[in-house]
């Protein structure tokens, strides 16, 4: 499979740290935040990975990041003009994925997890992972049924109907890109993700799974403090992430 990392869109929520500087490059203890979705996707065995990047601060993803030899892996990079959103993010890896599916990471997520029987166990459609939470307000939401079964998925919604957040690391099948090419844009002129989500949930293609170990978005200045922390104190426990 294909990975792919987002590090696009313009980091608001981290203002100042951001005005100079892309999110995915601001420190997490001792590693640039993109390391550690990168180290998530090799430990899973994927190493030809495609990084979508703003044009701010592009050539700074080259110079840090490089051919990927230092990972193991193979890099190539795509600019997003704008920030239309995830989805539209997604959509501009098609050229490189050739009919193969793909594992897409936010650039800003932080997961310790191996991927590795998930990622060969992948045959079709969308599979997503939940994690439960404090503040599930702040991501997307599945509503489960009794059975289990997730109803659909819900964005930031003000009265969540579950604690788990759906997090930022999504397999897909080759239908994607057809699917991306049919949403609309939000309220706030994103494609969203969530929207994707749901049109895989609406033909019955949606399964999930759950992140069994710490999982954080570090997208707002509390996160990535908590993020420096727990990394931190994985590495002083000895419990090398
Ligand atoms: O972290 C998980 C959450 O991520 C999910 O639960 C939500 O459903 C999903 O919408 C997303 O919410 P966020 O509000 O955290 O998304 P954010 O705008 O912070 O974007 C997440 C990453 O995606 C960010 O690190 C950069 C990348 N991105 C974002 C946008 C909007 C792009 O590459 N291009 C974009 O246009």
């Amino acid at each position: 499979m294909l990975g792919v990392i987002l590090a696009g869109g313009i980091g608001t929520r981290l203002m100042p740290l951001t005005k100079v500087t892309n999110k995915h490059l601001l420190p997490v203890y001792d590693q640039p935040m993109i390391y550690y979705p990168i180290q998530t996707l090799t430990k899973a065995g994927i190493n030809e990975i495609v990084i979508v990047t703003g044009k701010e601060h592009s050539g700074n993803f080259m110079t840090l990041l490089s051919s990927g030899r230092e990972f193991g892996a193979r890099f190539a990079y795509v600019l997003q003009e704008g920030a239309g959103g995830i989805a539209e993010a997604i959509g501009l890896v098609e050229p490189y994925a050739r009919g193969s599916s793909i594992v897409v990471m936010l650039g800003d997520n932080i997961v310790f997890d191996d991927l590795t029987d998930e990622v060969r166990g992948f045959k079709s459609g969308c599979r997503i992972f939940l994690k439960e939470v404090a503040d599930p307000e702040r991501f997307g939401v599945p509503e489960i049924d009794d059975s289990g079964k997730i109803r659909r998925i819900i964005e930031k919604p003000a009265n969540p109907p579950t604690k788990f957040a759906v997090t930022g690391i999504y397999f897909y099948d080759s239908t994607v890109f057809d699917r991306i090419k049919r949403l609309k844009p939000s309220e706030r002129g994103e494609l969203e993700v969530t929207d994707l989500n749901n049109s895989y949930l609406a033909d019955g293609k949606l399964s999930h799974g759950f992140i069994k170990g710490p999982w954080l978005d570090a997208g707002t200045i509390e996160n990535l403090y908590q993020a420096t922390l727990l990394v931190r104190k994985l590495r002083v426990d000895g419990r090398e992430p």
